[in-house]
């Protein structure tokens, strides 16, 4: 395994090899959660960062390592899908057909809080997000643990989520107790999240499971809630982060271009001085600094790295070619826009 850069930071960091993380280690990360402390960890779409759902002081340490408004609700994270009765209320039978399609699965499902999640986990709501991650690692966590784990991406609040243990240590390496290293993220793009608290499935954030696939287990079309983001001031009951306008956004300025018109704008950039890298796949391959395959999975799997390492290489502008094909599209597209939009 690769010797990670942990930099100054208070964080330890746990490798996992094939066989899943050493029962030690598992101990010692089962014994920072109980003392509420942050542990990350990788999941199938992204890293997570993880603390106790069920207590207030342990959450409060993710909005603080984070920076992110407390108003904004956690995803938990639960071992199998009898989590849905223990923290959802009164699972409705849309979300039962979810968890027994996709769990465990790149699928968050929105249902009515129970009092075993903490209200502060949830920034207050009275709906919670439930995940079973697809991860050996996070699993065996989840288990050992024995209780649900409030996990956001492991990065600070808007920026690009980590797919690697070294992204977070790079993000939040001094705010983190514990990193268990599981190697690279396999789908690359966070949780498709559904709200089913209502009577009609509606879709917040697309993601690793598409529309079509819902629509197939819920014999009925998925709704989607907001068009084109919400603004930050909008009230906590419809906010989610992954709703806004801008979000996983890098600090290099993003545009998205269309693949015909990268070769002319490389040189217009020259001409004018101009700093320019290209994400994505290039018609011509050394135009592409950081190249992406055409199909979204395989895409979605390189764009977070590639975003990270765009941010590095002092650029003034990014141009990011979009992919074409496969399930993931509406998913990368999503990502790509928010990453285009402006932050204000
Ligand atoms: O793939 C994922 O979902 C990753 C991994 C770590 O599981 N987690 C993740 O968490 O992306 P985060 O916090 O970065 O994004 C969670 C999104 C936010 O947009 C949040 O507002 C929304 O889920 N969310 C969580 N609970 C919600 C709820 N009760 N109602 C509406 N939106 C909710
Ligand atoms: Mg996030």
């Amino acid at each position: 395994m690769a010797v990670l850069a942990e930099g100054p930071g208070r964080a330890q960091v746990i490798g996992s090899g094939p066989n899943g993380v050493q029962p030690a280690d598992l101990e010692r990360a089962v014994g920072a959660l109980t003392e509420a402390k942050l542990v990350a960890f990788p999941t199938e779409t992204v890293y997570g960062l993880g603390a106790d759902a069920s207590r207030a002081e342990a959450v409060a340490g993710i909005f603080a390592a984070k920076g992110r408004p407390t108003g904004h609700p956690l995803i938990v994270h639960m071992a199998d899908s009898s989590g849905l009765d223990r923290f959802g209320v009164e699972p409705s039978a849309m979300s039962v057909k979810l968890a027994n399609a996709f769990w465990p699965g790149p699928l968050t499902v929105v249902v009515n809080r129970s009092n075993a999640v903490a209200p502060e986990t949830v920034g207050g709501m009275s709906t919670v997000g439930l995940r079973v991650p697809d991860h050996p690692v996070a699993l065996a966590l989840l288990r050992a643990f024995g209780g649900p784990i409030a996990a956001p991406s492991a990065n600070r609040f808007g920026s690009v989520s980590p797919t690697t243990a070294q992204h977070v240590l790079d993000d939040l390496g001094d705010r983190v107790d514990l990193v268990i290293d599981g190697g690279p993220a396999a789908i690359g793009v966070e949780s498709t999240i559904v709200d089913v608290s209502g009577s009609e499935p509606l879709l917040l954030r697309p993601g690793g499971i598409s529309d079509v696939e819902l629509e197939a287990v819920l014999g009925q079309p998925v709704g989607t809630p907001v068009q084109g983001g919400l603004p930050d001031d909008a009230p906590d009951d419809v906010r989610a982060p992954g709703m806004l306008a801008s979000h996983y956004a890098p600090s290099v300025p993003v545009e998205l271009i269309e693949a015909d018109r990268v070769a002319g704008t490389l040189s217009a950039g020259t001409t004018a001085g101009l700093r320019l890298g290209v994400v994505g796949p290039c018609p011509v391959a050394h135009e592409c600094s950081w190249p992406l395959p055409t199909d979204a999975s395989g895409y979605a799997a390189g764009l977070y790295s590639s975003l990270r390492a765009a941010d590095r290489a002092g650029l003034d502008r990014l141009l990011v070619i979009a992919p074409t094909t496969g399930s993931l599209l509406p998913a990368v597209l999503d990502r790509l826009t928010k990453a285009a939009a402006p932050t204000s």
